[in-house]
């Protein structure tokens, strides 16, 4: 998966300033948690975390001041990833400070698409589309209702996805 010419992002790593990225699923407390964890862990551990800010909110407000679900934090900490992440709801504000923002499921990208002002619409995108093992579907799945297992998935899911979308800035010159 590529940005378009034209794209903002483009303009931004040439600026040298850090590329901020908001990860966003329904809650904010169990799909969007971890890819915001994954992605800084990933970035740390190759040495270019500060030419990132990176941050997760979540469309719905019930969770709003809340941690990361218990099950998140397990299968993350089990990875030595850590959490950084209270639960927040996005806001109309955040198209303007981020630089992508990163939906986990088709719902989750119509409502982004449906809050973001029209300018900034094109900052809107699913983080599957950099899963190299998405197979066409790009959803991270909602895995609150089920097992461990679910979150094991998303975990996965969170890590192929982040890994590519570094390599990408990496090869943009970011
Ligand atoms: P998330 O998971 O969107 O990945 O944080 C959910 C968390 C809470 C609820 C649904 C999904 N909920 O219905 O409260």
């Amino acid at each position: 998966m590529t940005f378009p010419q034209g794209h903002p992002i483009h303009e931004k790593l040439k600026s040298g300033q850090p590329i901020r990225l908001l990860f966003v699923c329904l809650g904010n407390i169990c799909r969007s948690p971890l890819a915001e964890g994954v992605f800084l862990h990933l970035a740390e551990a190759e040495g270019v975390a500060d030419a990132f800010e990176v941050d997760s909110a979540g469309t719905g407000d019930w969770h709003v001041g809340s941690p990361p679900d218990d099950r998140s934090i397990r299968v993350a900490r089990a990875k030595g990833i850590r959490l950084p992440s209270i639960a927040r709801q996005v806001a109309r504000f955040d198209f303007e400070d981020f630089d992508l923002v990163l939906g986990m499921d088709h719902a989750n990208h119509r409502d982004l698409l449906r809050l973001a002002p029209r300018q900034q619409q094109g900052k809107v995108r699913l983080l599957r589309e950099w899963d190299p093992d998405a197979a066409g579907d790009l959803e991270v799945p909602d895995p609150y209702y089920g097992g461990i297992d679910g979150f094991e998935n998303v975990l996965a899911i969170c890590q192929r996805s982040c890994s590519a979308l570094l390599a990408q800035f990496r090869e943009m010159g970011g």
